[in-house]
């Protein structure tokens, strides 16, 4: 017989008692999946990312299915953060969820905008700052792919939210040096890193013989995406070992949330594989739970950045 393994998990100072995690833009504000489970039996809800203004998102078609993954460009559609914080985080609360609220902006000045408003709203568990969207002031280079905007983007939001709420930049993984990006956004104020967002694909009709999505570039998500999160997992965590990593990326089964895991993550989000079976995130976290049983962990967070470990010391 296996011994119960503690799931529990911590980023920064807020508290998860399992480490399977909603990811931004594939659950909405978890509405859907209530008819499914009880939110309150996953680690958290991640929400979709929040403007602050309503939006209606880029042109259709907005997916495409690839091999292994899909290609979304749905463009941050939603209905503003006063909408948000008057309707779905309230409702979020009353099902006793765990919040973690997702914000995204053009501007510097529209993420501080974004973290003033949430200041005043209590009952969330962190603020995952999605910095993988364009920076409309800078000719549309996103964010994530410029350290200094990056930078500039955490140093704003954590000057105005001040010193309590756990603040988790999303990065890109289409750059050439991520561990430097990550320590630019650490040293500005994050206190964790959720890695990985979409990579930039595109997918071309044979038919119309253009590309096939409005916006014609998407982003690539699902398993196919899954050898990138653990790279990048793995890589910031070997620079960074002490700064949390929310993980995600094409995580479908128990095994893949162990080996972000493994990697360095100490939770993880899961897109994609709802969209498919929208009972995922309990079946994943119970195949976690047995997987780290037999493996001899006691506690999922004995595992966290595993892979690392030298064995001749
Ligand atoms: C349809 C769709 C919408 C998404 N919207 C957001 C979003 O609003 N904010 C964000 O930070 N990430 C967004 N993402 C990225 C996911 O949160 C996640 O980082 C990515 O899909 C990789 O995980 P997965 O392979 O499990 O889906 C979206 C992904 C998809 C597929």
């Amino acid at each position: 017989m296996t011994l119960p393994v503690d799931m529990s998990t911590t980023l920064a100072n807020a508290w998860f008692p399992t480490p399977i995690f909603t990811a931004s833009g594939c659950a909405s504000s978890g509405k859907e999946l209530s008819q499914f489970f009880a939110l309150k039996d996953v680690g958290a809800i991640v929400t979709k990312s929040v403007m602050t203004k309503p939006r209606h998102g880029r042109p259709t078609p907005r997916m495409a299915e690839t091999p292994s993954g899909m290609l979304n460009s749905i463009g941050l559609q939603g209905p503003g953060i006063d909408a948000f914080l008057a309707n779905d985080l309230p409702w979020l609360l009353e099902q006793k969820a765990r919040v973690v609220v997702s914000i995204a902006g053009e501007t510097i000045e529209e993420y501080s905008t974004l973290a003033r408003k949430i200041r005043s709203a209590s009952g969330i568990s962190a603020l995952e700052v999605n910095i993988s969207c364009p920076n409309v002031e800078n000719r549309g280079l996103v964010f994530a792919c410029d350290p200094d905007a990056s930078r500039r983007v955490i140093d704003g939001v954590r000057k105005t939210i001040g010193g309590e709420l756990p603040i988790i930049a999303k990065l890109s993984p289409d750059v050439t040096n991520l561990p430097e990006i990550a320590k630019g956004v650490v040293d500005a104020g994050a206190d964790a890193l959720a890695l990985i967002n979409t990579v930039l694909g595109m997918v071309i009709n044979l038919e119309t013989m253009k590309p096939h999505l409005g916006g014609k570039t998407g982003g690539l998500s699902g398993p196919a995406i899954k050898p990138i999160a653990v790279r990048a997992i793995y890589q910031v965590h070997a620079a960074l070992p002490h700064v949390p990593i929310l993980g995600m990326g094409g995580v479908s089964s128990g095994r893949d949330a162990l080996e972000l895991i493994l990697a360095g993550a100490s939770a993880i989000s899961v897109g994609t594989a709802s969209f498919g079976n929208p009972t995922a995130l309990i079946t994943i976290q119970n195949e976690l739970r047995e997987l780290l049983a037999a493996r001899g962990f006691a506690t999922m967070q004995q595992a966290v950045g595993y892979a690392h470990r030298d064995e001749t010391q």
